[in-house]
């Protein structure tokens, strides 16, 4: 099946390389930088400081996997499985990492991918994240579980991607596809690998639950973290009122001892569904968390414009193969739908790895969300500011002076096995 004249295909993706004033890249004298963002040298530092400030179950909800952990801790292994072959002697003096997709050029190859619960974690989580994302020219996909209304956030941040959690309902899918329209939303995100809830046990043992239930524990809980009652949870309740989750189900409160969030059924949603969306909805449409060849396959057929290759950052089925591995497959089936991934993406490095792997894009989670909770706007500035620094760095040490020139012959396996498309 055609796209529909939409005009996603290679041509639209392909990378440009536009030469970039080194002051325009968002690099800051680190030393006109708070002192709290001094430590701040990775994506990761900012977590060590957000498991501090973050009451326990909350923080749990946000760094949690399910069951085992075992997806959690295979996406970061896939990518300490892959090494690097630089090349010498290549003038890269002029390289860019601006990179476009779906027809606008973005500053660097990564945005911010969807998070529920985001304005429970950092105070207008949501809106802070689209802003940001925003002023740094990249995309932030608007979460369908967030707290706060996707009207909201599409006006704060210009973001142009809302990411839907459906069921089979027509009158359902219908309804959003219009709101979601209607707020001028161009690009939509379904998200696949949520049939049913996962087993996060672990938000079991904190005692995280959406709604959160009112109990001594929870109380406890939010009281020895001041920093993020005070900052975060009552001046939310003082400007703006007890948070409600906002764009998927009945409207209900964040706290609540009684209340249940209903979103409909998703174990009934197939590919007459999809289709179904792909006649309703004239924007992009982007399946998440595709990671068989073969969905790869039927998504370009069923006129779907690009799939994100993830496994929900290890949040749904315990065992299901890192993206990392799961990417050369499903690009090859990806004709000219454009392939992003998810799911443990930390460093420049391993954006570099995705990119040479088939993905056109990748998306990163926690950590931004770990920035807004430790900084707010600073925080996700200077997370995106780090990430963006190691990716060019990363092009000049490779002798990249496009992203175009990353390819699996810049790979190699860091352990002498095999990295390529083995399934875990
Ligand atoms: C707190 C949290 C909430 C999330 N909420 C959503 C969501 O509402 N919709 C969705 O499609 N994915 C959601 N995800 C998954 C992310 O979009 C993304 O796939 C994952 O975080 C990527 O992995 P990373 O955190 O290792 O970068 C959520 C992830 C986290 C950590």
């Amino acid at each position: 099946m055609a796209n529909g004249g939409r005009g996603s295909g290679a041509a639209a993706d392909a990378r440009v390389v536009a030469p970039v004033a080194e002051d325009t890249l968002g690099w800051r004298d680190k030393r006109t930088l708070p002192r709290h963002l001094r430590d701040m040298l990775a994506l990761d530092d900012f977590e060590t400081v957000a498991r501090r400030r973050l009451p326990r179950p909350i923080y749990g909800y946000v760094s949690g996997g399910v069951e085992t952990n075992a997806s959690l801790r295979a996406n970061r292994a896939a990518f300490d499985d892959i090494a690097f072959v630089p090349k010498m002697l290549v003038d890269t003096s002029m390289r860019s990492a601006a990179t476009t997709l779906f027809g606008h050029t973005y500053a660097a190859p990564f945005g911010l991918a969807p998070m529920g619960g985001s304005s429970l974690a950092a105070y207008q989580g949501d809106i802070v994240l689209a802003r940001v994302a925003a002023q740094a020219n990249l995309p932030m996909i608007t979460s369908g579980a967030s707290l706060t209304a996707l009207e909201k956030v599409k006006q704060a941040g210009r973001t142009s991607w809302f990411q839907a959690y459906l069921s089979h309902e027509t009158p359902v899918i219908s309804a959003l596809l219009e709101r979601v329209a209607r707020a001028g939303f161009e690009t939509l995100v379904l998200t696949l690998d949520v049939q049913v809830p996962s087993n996060r046990e672990n938000n079991v043992r904190s005692g995280y639950n959406a709604p959160l239930r009112p109990t001594p524990r929870l109380a406890w809980d939010c009281l020895t973290r001041p920093r993020w009652l005070c900052g975060m949870f009552l001046r939310t309740l003082i400007t703006q009122g007890m948070p409600h989750f906002e764009n998927m189900g009945p409207r209900t409160p964040l706290i609540s001892a009684t209340g249940v969030r209903t979103s409909g059924r998703r174990d009934k949603l197939a590919w007459k569904h999809v289709e179904l969306m792909r006649r309703l909805w004239r924007g992009r449409l982007v399946l998440k968390g595709v990671l068989d060849p073969e969905d790869a396959r039927l998504a370009r057929e069923s006129g779907v414009d690009g799939v994100i290759v993830s496994n929900h950052g290890g949040r749904q089925l315990d065992g299901a193969v890192a993206p990392l591995r799961a990417l050369p497959g499903v690009k090859a089936q990806a004709g000219d739908m454009t392939v992003m991934m998810d799911s443990g993406v930390r460093r420049g490095t391993d954006v570099l790895k995705a990119l040479a792997l088939g993905a056109q894009f990748v998306f990163i989670g926690r950590p931004f969300l770990y920035a807004a909770v430790v900084a707010g706007d600073e925080g996700v500035a200077h997370a995106i500011r780090l990430l963006r620094e190691e990716i060019d760095r990363d092009m000049a040490l490779l002798g990249l002076p496009s992203l175009t020139d990353m390819g699996p012959q810049r790979l190699t396996a860091a352990k002498g096995g095999e990295f390529l498309p083995r399934r875990d």
